[in-house]
């Protein structure tokens, strides 16, 4: 395997939230780029439900000619965390990306804002956007490649500010925290060689948004002309901006958040 082709040659990347959606997508790039992958998911099936998947993004990742293994478990659980960490290690002797994907504005949509968002929503929204992060930070930073490892936090266009109703307040609360803990770990990181830095996409068709598109009133038509950039994202436009802060191409960035919106968060309502 050339370098130049296969940055990631000889490593290994965990992405959680990876059986379907952008995971997905993630997964399978970084494969392309050369790592081993594991596969962390709450529902290892999950890419079925929009019919992303025929078999198992393990099996995905194999005809790609690499390695690959599948962890499912409730990742706001440290234990399952650990589990997920643990099957790097002893499977490929190694860890050196981490890319936390997992999560989601999972709670219905029309009780999102800050004060109608009921306690099990808001438990649910931190697990699933915080702590999923948190933990898996705390048990991969120990044992990632140093100097060496990156890791990668998925955050939300909505961090830059918030949705026109107010909704999806916890969401975006859980998210600004994930951003924020991004820097703090950079400055903790940083000495032994662990980068850390933040993605925030836009509105991405993945085919869950897709196929809910009008129930929730999410990347609907119309929503297409209010981006700069002329359109909604898609999965292609996350991929290399994971490529960028996985590889040795950001070897210098760390604490940073960037966003993957075509634009979209510097519109005014002017
Ligand atoms: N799609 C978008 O437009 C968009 C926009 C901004 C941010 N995001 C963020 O990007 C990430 C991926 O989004 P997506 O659209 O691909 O979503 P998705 O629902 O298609 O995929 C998310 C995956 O995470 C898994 N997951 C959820 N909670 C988990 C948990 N507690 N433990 C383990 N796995 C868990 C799900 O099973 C699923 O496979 C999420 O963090 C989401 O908040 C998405």
């Amino acid at each position: 395997m050339s370098k130049a082709a296969h940055p990631l040659a000889g490593k290994v990347a965990l992405v959680t939230g990876a059986a379907g959606g952008m995971g997905r997508a993630y997964a399978h790039h970084l494969a392309t780029l050369g790592a081993d992958i594991v596969i962390a998911d709450l529902d290892l099936g999950a890419g079925k439900r929009w019919g992303e998947v025929e078999d198992s993004v393990e099996d995905e990742i194999n005809r790609l000619g690499r390695r690959a293994v599948s962890v499912e478990g409730d990742l706001s659980d440290r234990e399952a965390a650990r589990r997920a960490v643990a099957a790097a290690i002893d499977t490929f002797g190694r860890l050196d990306v981490l890319v936390n994907n997992a999560g989601g504005a999972i709670t219905p949509a029309e009780r999102s804002t800050a004060t109608a968002s009921p306690e099990e929503d808001t438990s649910r929204l931190l697990a699933a956007n915080l702590y999923t992060a948190l933990y898996l930070c705390q048990e991969a930073a120990p044992v990632m490649t140093r100097p060496g490892g990156s890791i990668i936090n998925i955050a939300t266009l909505g961090v830059f500010g918030a949705s026109r109703t107010g909704g999806y307040a916890i969401y975006t609360a859980a998210k600004a925290a994930v951003v924020d803990l991004t820097k703090s770990l950079a400055v903790e990181l940083g000495p032994v060689g662990i980068r850390v830095n933040a993605v925030a996409p836009g509105v991405i068709r993945t085919p869950r948004v897709v196929a809910t598109a009008e129930q929730r009133g999410i990347a609907t038509g119309d929503q297409d002309a209010k981006v700069p950039l002329g359109r909604l994202g898609t999965t292609e436009d996350m991929v290399g901006v994971i490529e960028f802060f996985a590889s040795d191409l950001s070897k210098y960035v760390t604490g940073e958040l960037l966003a993957v919106d075509g634009g979209v968060h510097h519109v005014s309502v002017l």
